[in-house]
C-alpha cells in the first residue's frame, strides 16, 4: 500500500517539521514566515483532509506540501511574490478553484504548494452596472443562489458543484450559450495577480490583450482573483432531466442533429443528449437534459423530443440554482474525460452511440469493480455560439475559423476501484480514437478539443489554431516574463508545452 504523506505524518506525530525537512518544505515555511501563517494548512489537518477531499475526482487528490487558503488578492498576491523569491526560484505550485479538473496535477501538486482559492467565493451583485462580482473558490450552485434572490442569473456551469474559475478560463458551455455565448464571453473585468505580485484590473480598455487571452487561455498568466460577469436579467428557466429506453437512441440521434440545425430559429433552447450506463442497476439508458432560458413550457423547439415516449421527466419552472443541483455528477470517484469535435453529422453521432454500447459490454467483461458509470454526452456546438462570442469581442478558441454546425462529443467515466484505472483509460481513449478515425474517413471531423473536457495527454491549446496559439505565447511571455506561470506552476494546459 502507499503510505500517504498525512499519513506518515500522522504517525510520527510532528506535522510542520515533516513538511520543513523537504526542499517544497522550505516554500511552505516561507509563506509561513509572512502574514499569510494562519492560511497555511499541512497534512494532518482538518482543514487539509477538507481542501483534498473537495476535488471532485478522487484520482486528483494528489498530497501537497502544504496547502495555502488566500482570503483576498492582496494574500494572493503576497503568496506569489514569496514563492517566486522563495528557494532560488525553486518553489513550485498549484492554483486551485474549485478543482473539478478530471487529471491529476491540473490544480494540485506533490511536492509543492496549493493555492486553494475556496476562501474566496463570495458574489456581489452590482445593480446600476449590470454585473455581478465572483470571486475565484466560488462553485455556481452558490453564485446562482445569491443572484436569484434579485431575480438574475449569469452564463455559467450546468452542473451547481463545478468551480467558476476553471470553466470561465476554459470557455464556458451554458444553457445560456446559444443566446450570449460562452461564459469567458460575458465577462467584462478580470481582477489578476501577476508573476511579480501586481494587482491588475482587465478589461476591454486596460490590458485588451490580456482580456482577450484569459477568455479560452486558462492559467497560463497569473492568478484570477475576481471576475465581472454580465447578468441576465430573469433567473427562471423551463427545464429538467427526461429519460427514456434506450431503444430509442435513433430518435433522438435524428432529434438531436435537427435541433443543432435548427438552433438559429430559437436560441433559447439548450440540450443535451446523454447516454448514461449504470453498472449498480445494469441499466442503459438514454437522458436528455432540456433547459428553455425562459420560463415557458413545452417550447415548439423541443417537438422532436417532447413526442418521443418518455420513462420518467423532472421538466418544470425553476431557477438556476435550483436546476444545476439536479445536473450534478456523483464525487467521491476516480473519473476520466476526454473530448472531441465533430461536424453535426448523423452518422458520427450514430457511431457515437454503437461505440459506447461496445465500451460498456468491453467494462462488463474486464472491470474488477463492481461500481461504474460511463456516460457519452452529446453537446451542440453551433455556428451561432461563435457568433456570439465575435460580437462580444472575441475569445481565445478560434472557433471562428469554422463554418458548420459542430457537436461535442464528451466520454465521461466515473469508477471506485483504482484497479480499473488502466481498463476505463484504455476504453475512454479507444472510443475517442475510433470516433476520430472514422469522422475522417467521411469528412466530419473537427480539429477543436474543448479544454474544460480534455484529459492531459490532448492539447486543446493546439486545437485554438497556430494565430491564436502565437497570440497566447506573446500575450505571456509579456505579463509573465520570467515564466512563473510555465515553469513554477507547472499544472494545467501550458502554452510552453505546445508544439514540444
Ligand atoms: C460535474 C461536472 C460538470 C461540468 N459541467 C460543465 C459545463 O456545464 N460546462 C462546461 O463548459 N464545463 C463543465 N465542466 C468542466 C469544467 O468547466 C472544468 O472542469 C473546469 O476546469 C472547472 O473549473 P474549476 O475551477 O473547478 O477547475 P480547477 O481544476 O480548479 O482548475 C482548472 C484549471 O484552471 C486553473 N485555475 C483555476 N483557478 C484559477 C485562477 N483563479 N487563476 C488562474 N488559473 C486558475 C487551474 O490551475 C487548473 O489548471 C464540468 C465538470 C464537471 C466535473
Ligand atoms: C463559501 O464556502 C463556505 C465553506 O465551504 C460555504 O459554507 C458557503 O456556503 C460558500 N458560500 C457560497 C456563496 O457558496
Ligand atoms: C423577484 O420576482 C418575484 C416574483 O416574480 C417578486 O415577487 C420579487 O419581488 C422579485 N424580487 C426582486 C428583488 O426583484
Ligand atoms: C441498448 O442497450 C443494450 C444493452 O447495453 C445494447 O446492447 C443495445 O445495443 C442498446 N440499444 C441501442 C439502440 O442503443
Ligand atoms: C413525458 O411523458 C409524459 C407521459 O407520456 C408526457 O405527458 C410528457 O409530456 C413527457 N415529457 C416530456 C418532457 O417529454
Ligand atoms: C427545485 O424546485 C422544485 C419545485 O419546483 C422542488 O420540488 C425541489 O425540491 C427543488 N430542488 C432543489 C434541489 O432545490
Ligand atoms: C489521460 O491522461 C493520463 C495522463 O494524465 C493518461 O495516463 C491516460 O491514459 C489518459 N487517458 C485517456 C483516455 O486519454
Amino acid at each position: 500500500m502507499h503510505i500517504t504523506t498525512a499519513v506518515a505524518a500522522l504517525c510520527i506525530g510532528v506535522l510542520p517539521k515533516a513538511a520543513h525537512a523537504t526542499a517544497s518544505g522550505t516554500c511552505c515555511s516561507a509563506l509561513a514566515a509572512t502574514t499569510l501563517k494562519s492560511q497555511v494548512v499541512y497534512p494532518g489537518s482538518a482543514a487539509y483532509k477538507i481542501s483534498l477531499g473537495s476535488y471532485w475526482a478522487e484520482n486528483v487528490q494528489l498530497e501537497p506540501t502544504c496547502i495555502l487558503q488566500p482570503r483576498t488578492a492582496q494574500e494572493v498576491s503576497l503568496a506569489v511574490s514569496t514563492l517566486v523569491a522563495a528557494d532560488g526560484g525553486a518553489c513550485k505550485f498549484a492554483v486551485r478553484g474549485g478543482g473539478h479538473t478530471t487529471w491529476a496535477g491540473a490544480s494540485n501538486i506533490v511536492d509543492g504548494v496549493t493555492i486553494d482559492l475556496s476562501l474566496m467565493n463570495s458574489t456581489t451583485y452590482n445593480e446600476k452596472a449590470g454585473t455581478a462580482s465572483i470571486l475565484p473558490g466560488s462553485r455556481w450552485g452558490g453564485v446562482y443562489e445569491t443572484l436569484a434572490k434579485y431575480n438574475v442569473t449569469v452564463a455559467g456551469g450546468r452542473s451547481g458543484v463545478v468551480g467558476v474559475a476553471g470553466f470561465l478560463l476554459g470557455g464556458g458551455n451554458t444553457f445560456h450559450t446559444s443566446r450570449v455565448g460562452f461564459g469567458c464571453d460575458n465577462v467584462v473585468n478580470y481582477e489578476v495577480v501577476l508573476a511579480d505580485g501586481t494587482i491588475i484590473e482587465v478589461n476591454k480598455d486596460s490590458h485588451a490583450d490580456l482580456f482577450k487571452a484569459l477568455k479560452g487561455a486558462s492559467g497560463n498568466f497569473g492568478i484570477v482573483t475576481k471576475y465581472d460577469m454580465k447578468i441576465i436579467e430573469g433567473d427562471k428557466l423551463w427545464g429538467g432531466i427526461v429519460t427514456y429506453d434506450n431503444s430509442t437512441t435513433l430518435k433522438h440521434l435524428e432529434a438531436g442533429h435537427k435541433f443543432i440545425n435548427n438552433i438559429e430559429k430559437d436560441p433559447y433552447a439548450s440540450w443535451i443528449g446523454m447516454w448514461e450506463y449504470l453498472s449498480v442497476t445494469d441499466q442503459n439508458m438514454v437522458a436528455n437534459a432540456l433547459e428553455y432560458t425562459t420560463p415557458v413550457a413545452y417550447p415548439a423547439a423541443f417537438d422532436s423530443f417532447t413526442t418521443i415516449a418518455n420513462t420518467s421527466s423532472s421538466m418544470r419552472v425553476a431557477n438556476l440554482w435550483n436546476l444545476t443541483q439536479e445536473l450534478g455528477q456523483a464525487s467521491g470517484y476516480r473519473d476520466i474525460f476526454v473530448t472531441g469535435t465533430f461536424v453535426n453529422n448523423l452518422d458520427v453521432m450514430k457511431r457515437t452511440v454503437d461505440i459506447h454500447n461496445r465500451m460498456i459490454e468491453e467494462a462488463k467483461a474486464g472491470a474488477k469493480g463492481d461500481d461504474y458509470t460511463m456516460f457519452t454526452m452529446i453537446q451542440p456546438w453551433p455556428k451561432l455560439f461563435t457568433d456570439h462570442s465575435v460580437e462580444r469581442g472575441g475569445n481565445m478558441l478560434g472557433l471562428d475559423r469554422f463554418d458548420e454546425n459542430l457537436f461535442q462529443v464528451l466520454i465521461d467515466y466515473s469508477w471506485k476501484d483504482e484497479a480499473d484505472d488502466a481498463l476505463f483509460n484504455q476504453l475512454a481513449n479507444g472510443a475517442l480514437e475510433e470516433l476520430t478515425t472514422y469522422s475522417k474517413s467521411i469528412g466530419a471531423d473537427n480539429e477543436f478539443i474543448y479544454l474544460n473536457y480534455a484529459n492531459e495527454t490532448q492539447d486543446p491549446l493546439s486545437s485554438y489554431g497556430p494565430e491564436n496559439v502565437k497570440y497566447i505565447q506573446a500575450v505571456a511571455k509579456k505579463y509573465d516574463q520570467t515564466g512563473v506561470f510555465q515553469t513554477q506552476v507547472p499544472g494545467g494546459f501550458k502554452i510552453s508545452a505546445v508544439g514540444k
